[in-house]
């Protein structure tokens, strides 16, 4: 394990707020969002300048190697929010309702969207879904909490969809996508993500809607964009269409753990400047010469 201390966040960053986002959307910029779901990647994304850090409930498959989001849990979300709250402070920090924690009840969907606040650090929250989530969106913006929709393809939703597929494909589904952000917006949404959809229905949505989409899988007329971060950096041998590799670490990780592997066999590894040593007659004390 490592001692070293963690150096702290050098950035002159001011916090990002939902207030910057929608005043990034008003000027044209756009809005940079990752997901992170561990101190040292937080840390980095802050140092790098990001915007928006979601701690995704993908988690449960880039993370804990589940084949999909349905068996993420509260408990599993909190823990992992609270690890990025400790290495990241300037980047709005956004953290997705797991399945099941706001559907059943809209009593449920508050007290579970208000421990994201409390216990785990986060400044949003993020839920998936359209029109029937309308009534738990309100009641948890009523209760302070800033709201970010996701619509398009909603893995939590794999089952009913058929498949991690894209959506808003047909005349009338795009239509309903439409309507959707539109109700999104009007019932207090910050924000929207827009995640497999096409792009020019994408770029129509961001136009009509006065709150910044960020899309994935959405196409460039989004107003910001996210990526899994593990896609990104290349961590599996395969990644969504969409995703664009900005680095191989796969590769770089493997030859790293390959080469102490061998160093440890050759007892290369450790070398002199990776050794403690201590004074003579100290040493001398303990073999009693
Ligand atoms: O869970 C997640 O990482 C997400 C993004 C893909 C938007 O919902």
């Amino acid at each position: 394990m490592s001692t070293l201390p963690p150096t702290t966040v050098t950035t002159e960053r001011k916090k990002i707020t939902v207030r910057s986002l929608q005043s990034k959307k008003e000027r044209g910029e756009p809005i940079s969002m990752l997901t992170a779901y561990d101190f040292p990647t937080a840390r980095l994304l802050d140092q790098a300048g990001v915007d928006v850090i979601l701690v995704g409930d993908s988690l449960g498959m880039v993370v804990l190697g589940y084949e999909n989001t349905l068996p993420v849990t509260m408990e599993d979300m909190i823990h992992h929010c609270k690890a990025v709250a400790r290495g990241a402070k300037n980047p709005l920090l956004v953290g997705d309702m797991p399945f099941m924690s706001y559907q059943a009840s809209v009593e449920e969907a508050v007290r579970n969207a208000g421990r994201f606040l409390q216990e785990a650090g986060m400044d949003a929250i993020k839920l998936e879904g359209g029109r029937g989530r309308l009534k738990a969106i309100q009641a948890i913006v009523e209760a302070g909490i800033p709201v970010m929709g996701h619509l398009g393809l909603t893995p939590q939703s794999v089952n009913l969809l058929g498949g991690f597929r894209p959506q808003g494909k047909t005349a009338q589904s795009a239509r309903r996508l439409l309507e959707d952000a539109q109700l999104l917006q009007d019932t207090g949404c910050f924000s929207i993500v827009l995640e497999s959809v096409p792009a020019r229905l994408a770029t129509v949505i961001s136009e009509r809607l006065t709150i910044p989409t960020i899309g994935i899988g959405a196409g460039a007329g989004c107003d910001g964009q996210v990526l899994v971060t593990h896609d990104l950096l290349g961590l599996f041998e395969r990644s969504p269409k969409f995703a664009k590799r900005y680095a191989n670490l796969r590769e770089e990780m493997l030859e790293a753990f390959s080469a102490y592997i061998s160093e440890v066999q050759s007892c290369a590894f450790p070398a002199h400047a990776h050794t403690t040593e201590m004074p003579d007659e100290e040493w001398q004390k303990v073999i009693g010469e």
